[in-house]
């Protein structure tokens, strides 16, 4: 039987039980073109986050950061999204928002303004980015005008998006351990809406 992607029920506890048996379920498949599957991808950005001492909204955006492309990919319950072309980022926020604060959805809804934002301020950022990610950042967008820069840094969430971001190129190392999702359990159930 397919997990599809949790709905809330009014139990903090079992929306995490559901929510974990999805990214174990759905994460399982490759991330674009990287040697990592998603939810290894989410494991290493969540556990770089942990050991950067971020905060608890910090460590779950970066364990959340994608779920937008498991969302895009699911049979059902995202026509709405979806049928407004959304990219995986605003997919994803559109979705967390309901269960999550804004410190854990806009870093993610920014996370790739925040790559662009980097390629455009430090060219060395750029030459460190996957063959994969060099790629995608021509079909969102490329670098950013002065004007784009500048909007970007009014956002209350630019600098928590770059964090996020700097975590998530990192979280891409092909055999490379990672805790297990359960490690995550209390942030999660920390930072989830009553
Ligand atoms: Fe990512």
């Amino acid at each position: 039987m397919r997990i599809t992607a949790p709905q809330w029920t009014g139990a903090k506890e079992k929306f995490v039980d559901d929510l974990f048996a999805w990214l174990s379920s759905a994460g399982a498949a490759h991330y674009d073109d990287e040697q990592v599957t998603q939810l290894q991808h989410a494991l290493q950005t969540a556990e770089i986050a942990r050991q950067a001492q971020a905060s608890e909204q910090g460590i779950v955006a970066a364990l959340l950061h994608d779920i937008g492309h498991l969302l895009i990919h699911e049979p059902q319950g995202t026509d709405d999204l979806l049928g407004r072309n959304l990219q995986h980022e605003e997919v994803g926020a559109q979705w967390l928002a309901s269960f999550f604060p804004p410190e854990v959805v806009e870093p993610i809804r920014l996370h790739v303004l925040a790559k662009r934002w980097l390629c455009t301020v430090d060219e060395a950022y750029w030459h460190g980015l996957s063959d994969a990610s060099k790629r995608s950042l021509l079909m969102q967008g490329g670098r950013m005008c002065g004007a784009e820069i500048m909007a970007f840094q009014t956002h209350a969430s630019w600098g928590r998006a770059v964090a996020l971001r700097q975590r998530d190129d990192l979280g891409k190392q092909p055999g490379k351990h990672a805790p297990c999702l359960e490690s995550f359990r209390p942030a999660v159930l920390q930072v989830l809406k009553a």
